[in-house]
């Protein structure tokens, strides 16, 4: 009887499940890598740089309590239950700082529709802002990224010249 040569021999079995054991692990590696957070260049995101989203808490709670406390701002604020509003607005400003929360609220234009909110109250909130930012010691850099990212929503909450 001819026998016919074998491909299985014990030697290139054992070959063969060393080079799938070698892809498994290549492979479980590129997904887990895949799956982490993309690449920063070594440079903290932005939240990171106002506080965590507890720096950011005391930041809005700060501002927010100016907002409600100056004569020229209060108005709008009669009757709103202010520890959702501030928790609602540090979820929104950590969020847009790519930080790890989930704001849930409405958009800006929705959330301001009836307050008829002027440019000269807009602007007195960032400068309110930017100088609570200062006094938690946030950088000018990182300061001035997070104001570039609130400035849309001038146009969404302005209602009032
Ligand atoms: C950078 C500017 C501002 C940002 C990012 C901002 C953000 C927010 C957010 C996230 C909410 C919560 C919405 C929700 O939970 O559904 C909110 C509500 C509110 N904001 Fe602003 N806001 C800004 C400017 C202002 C200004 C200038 C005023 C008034 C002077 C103001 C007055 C209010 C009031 C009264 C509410 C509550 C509305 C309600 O519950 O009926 N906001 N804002």
């Amino acid at each position: 009887m001819i026998r016919m040569p074998t491909p299985f021999t014990p030697e290139r079995m054992q070959h063969l499940k060393w080079a799938l054991m070698g892809l498994t692990i290549s492979w479980t590696l590129a997904a887990l890598l895949a799956c982490s957070s993309p690449p920063t260049n070594g440079q903290p995101k932005l939240y990171e740089q106002l506080g965590g989203p507890s720096g950011i808490e005391v930041v809005v709670d700060r501002t927010l309590d100016r907002m409600t406390s100056d004569p020229r701002t209060k108005r709008s604020f009669k009757g709103i239950k202010m520890p959702y509003l501030k928790k609602s607005v540090a979820a929104y400003v950590c969020q847009i700082a790519d930080g790890p929360c989930n704001y849930e609220g409405e958009t800006m234009a929705h959330a301001h529709a009836q307050s008829d909110i002027t440019a000269s109250e807009y602007d007195l909130m960032v400068s309110a802002l930017r100088e609570e930012l200062d006094r938690a010691g946030v950088s000018e850099g990182a300061k001035n990224e997070l104001l570039r990212r609130l400035a849309p929503t001038r146009r969404d909450i302005v209602k009032a010249p």
